[in-house]
């Protein structure tokens, strides 16, 4: 894979964009996309007929741009990217589709359900040279900010654990997938070990399994260990049925390097420790960039800001799918070995 080069907006006007999907996240970005200066909200599709428009209402903007079909949109308003808010089987369809009309693309993670799709998806950002970044919300939380600069200061890291335990009945999908530990949640820890770490995946043996006393049909639980560049090990263990405390919706975090040893709990500072003679800092967390949006989504005023940036100056956010594409392969390769019992290379 190449990295990214694509084309920049350079008009004297805010970027247009239009959002795909009005169901949950689609809500969520919508009063972020109101809310940034440099953007402004030119439309919304969504299959289901209305919902569009209903979310739409919803926000009192009762004259935007709605409709069922994206192509009819894109050709209508002419946006400069769209956000991605579907559900991930639709993902690789709805990015192709504006990428070859020449529309930038902001996608809810993960980018596609395959590693062929998300590959058509890069070449295709690739041929039409336009931006196209998977928003992986959890890395601008200031929480894991703070710890991936704390990680930075313990030298050569050998090992990452990350254990994520939440008793969770809310979304009905999750019930018809075969993994929907690994299929839906597990990229958000993924990401989040290789922004910390800086070190991406070579290799996966992982476990996907149905504890006894779970409420999913699926396999709800798993344990993966991931070689990663540098000789780092990466273990990931988590539940959707934890049948006792659950850890931060981010998990709850331990490295260790050369320096010393540093813990996170997911929400608040985190903790380091120094090996015996070294000196290591423990960063906190920043003062919140938007304080105004208390009761917003986190991750996603900081992921826009980056996109934004990006489009009008060809600086790359994170996320870009050359980068990103890393993520879902984590993923992929651990779906690949639990169903083989084999240790599996991860590629792209
Ligand atoms: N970052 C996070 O923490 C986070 C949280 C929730 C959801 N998500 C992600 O956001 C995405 C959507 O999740 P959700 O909870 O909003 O789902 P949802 O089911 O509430 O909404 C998805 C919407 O997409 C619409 N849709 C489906 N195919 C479409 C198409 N081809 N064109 C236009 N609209 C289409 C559906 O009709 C539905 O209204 C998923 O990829 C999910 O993983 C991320």
């Amino acid at each position: 894979m190449t990295s990214a080069t694509f084309a920049t907006v350079d008009a004297d006007r805010p970027l247009r964009a239009v959002i795909a999907g009005a169901g949950f996240i689609g809500g969520q970005w919508a009063p972020e996309l109101l809310a940034h200066p440099g953007v402004e909200l030119a439309g919304w599709v969504d299959v289901a007929p209305g919902r569009a428009r209903a979310a739409a209402r919803a926000l009192g903007l009762d004259d935007l741009p709605t409709g069922t079909s994206l192509t009819s949109l894109l050709d209508g308003e002419e946006p400069d990217f769209i956000v991605n808010c579907t559900v991930p089987q639709a993902h690789h369809e709805v990015t192709v589709t504006a990428l070859r009309r020449g529309v930038s693309v902001l996608s809810e993670k993960p980018m596609a359900v395959t590693l062929d799709e998300a590959r058509a998806m890069v070449r295709a950002a690739d041929e039409s040279r336009r931006l196209f970044a998977v928003s992986q919300n959890r890395r601008h939380l200031r929480g894991l900010v703070a710890y991936r600069r704390t990680v930075g200061e313990l030298g050569p890291l050998g090992m990452m654990t990350s254990e994520f335990f939440i008793p969770y009945r809310g979304a009905a999908f999750l019930s018809t997938l075969e993994h929907p530990l690994l299929q839906d949640m597990a990229i958000h820890l993924f990401d989040a070990a290789r922004a910390v770490s800086g070190a991406d995946p070579v290799a996966v043996y992982c476990e996907s399994f149905r504890p006894a006393w779970t409420w999913y049909p699926g396999a709800c639980s798993a344990t993966a260990i991931f070689e990663m560049t540098g000789g780092l090990r990466y273990t990931f263990t988590g539940s959707w049925s934890a049948p006792g405390p659950p850890t931060s919706w981010t998990g709850s975090w331990r490295a260790a390097g050369t320096r010393g040893t540093a813990l996170w709990d997911g929400e608040g500072d985190p903790v380091a420790e120094p090996a015996k003679g070294e000196v290591v800092r423990a960063h906190k967390r920043e003062d919140d960039p938007y304080p105004e949006r208390r009761r917003r989504f986190g991750g996603l005023a900081e992921g826009l800001e980056e996109f934004v940036t990006g489009l009008r100056t060809g600086r790359a956010p994170q996320g870009e799918c050359h980068d990103n594409i890393r993520s879902l392969a984590m993923v992929t390769a651990a779906l690949e070995s639990a169903r083989t019992g084999m240790r599996t290379p991860v590629t792209v």
